[in-house]
């Protein structure tokens, strides 16, 4: 009864100009590991569930590229969307898909971007928490221990007591908070970071639709009976434009009442930036990263500079800088603006 639901519909706004909207941070290998972040996600899951218990959910335009990279995976396996709604239309249409024929199944819902640098950490703490939910009518979320006020992540306030082993029962959980406010968190010390992976019951994620998002629930509740049929495209087709664009954190993770948080520790981190991907990359003894072509620098430190295969870059005089080339895109920026990238994006599309 486990089953592992990878989202990866998101756009990866934030590593452009390569991620693109076309073709997404998750299904490129930004860290040079050879294996795209969508791949080591799959990999992750594949070393304790089947194959055939593996599902990813996509946006319908990404799913040639699902094929190509997860070839393992079964076709009726990747599941596409008609639109982005954000997770919370995306998790209701696999929880319901999968209870239609399992009303017993154990989901583990995960983002298809993160890097953990210990898998072994990652599989004990998923069996903990499928152990957990298996025996008690709980949402667990991962919790991992902040290092400062990040405001793109949610935040877990937990009791001190533990109700069973390493699972600790939520009191406040708060997505993506003002800056002040993250501050206050991290200086409290009583806050982890949401990982952003999930794991529940199938039959105690519905119910907590029907209390949080009522209208979502009605409309997947009148269409059902199509999943796992043929009439399961046409059914998408119809809930999807019902479906308000909203994410699991803030429609149900903030509200419910039964969050629980395993404290976890497996060497997590979002990839959500450029910066973060110069902080896991190896780096020259002036501190630069780079990736894809060759890149040679001088006079140069704390760059993080992305180049296409087939080029040549030369970079002189620069400091804290983002440069990402592309075949037909260039970006040269502040590392401490990073955060704006999205709104750069915004304009670009604007002015096409
Ligand atoms: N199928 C599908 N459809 N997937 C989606 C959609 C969608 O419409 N929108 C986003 N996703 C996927 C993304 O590709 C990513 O893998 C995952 O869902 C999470 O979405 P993000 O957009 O990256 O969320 P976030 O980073 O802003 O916030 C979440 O993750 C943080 C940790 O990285 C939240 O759960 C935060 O609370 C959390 O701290
Ligand atoms: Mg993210």
């Amino acid at each position: 009864h486990h089953y592992v639901a990878i989202m990866a519909g998101g756009i990866g706004s934030r590593f452009w100009p390569m991620s693109r909207t076309n073709f997404p941070k998750q299904f490129l290998d930004i860290l040079n590991t050879g294996k795209t972040l969508i791949q080591a996600t799959y990999d992750r899951f594949a070393a304790f569930i089947p194959a055939e218990n593996i599902y990813v959910v996509t946006s319908n335009e990404y799913i040639n590229i699902v094929k190509k990279q997860l070839p393992q995976l079964p076709l009726q396996n990747i599941l596409g969307e008609p639109s982005r709604k954000n997770t919370a239309p995306c998790i209701a249409y696999i929880s319901y898909k999968l209870h239609e024929f399992d009303p017993e199944a154990s989901l583990i819902v995960a983002p298809s971007d993160h890097l953990i640098l210990d898998p072994v950490a990652f599989n004990k703490v998923c069996f903990e928490a499928l152990s957990f939910v298996g025996k008690h009518n709980a949402l667990i979320t991962l919790g991992i221990k902040p290092t400062y006020p990040h405001t793109g992540y949610g935040y877990i306030q937990y009791e001190q007591q533990a109700v069973s082993d390493n699972v600790y029962k939520v009191k406040t959980f708060t997505e993506k908070p003002e800056l002040p406010i993250a501050r206050t968190f991290i200086a409290s010390g009583d806050f982890l970071w949401n990982a952003g992976i999930f794991v529940w019951q199938v039959k105690n994620i519905i119910p907590a639709f029907k209390k949080h998002l009522p209208e979502m629930y009605d409309v997947f509740e009148a269409e059902k009976e199509h999943f796992n049929t043929t009439q399961e495209v046409p059914a998408l087709q119809r809930i999807y434009p019902l479906c308000t664009n909203i994410s699991i954190d803030f429609g149900i993770m903030e509200k419910a009442d039964n969050v629980y948080v395993i404290p976890s520790s497996f060497g997590w981190s979002d990839l959500g930036s450029w910066n973060s991907a110069w902080e896991n990359l190896e780096k020259d003894y002036m501190n630069n990263a780079s990736g894809g072509g060759n890149v040679i620098v001088f006079d140069t430190q704390r760059c993080m500079v992305h180049t296409p295969e087939n080029k040549l870059v030369v970079i002189q005089g620069m400091e804290d800088f983002i440069v990402v080339d592309t075949n037909d895109v260039l970006l040269i920026c502040k590392r401490e603006k990073e955060q704006d990238i999205k709104e750069y994006v915004a304009e670009v599309k604007r002015n096409k």
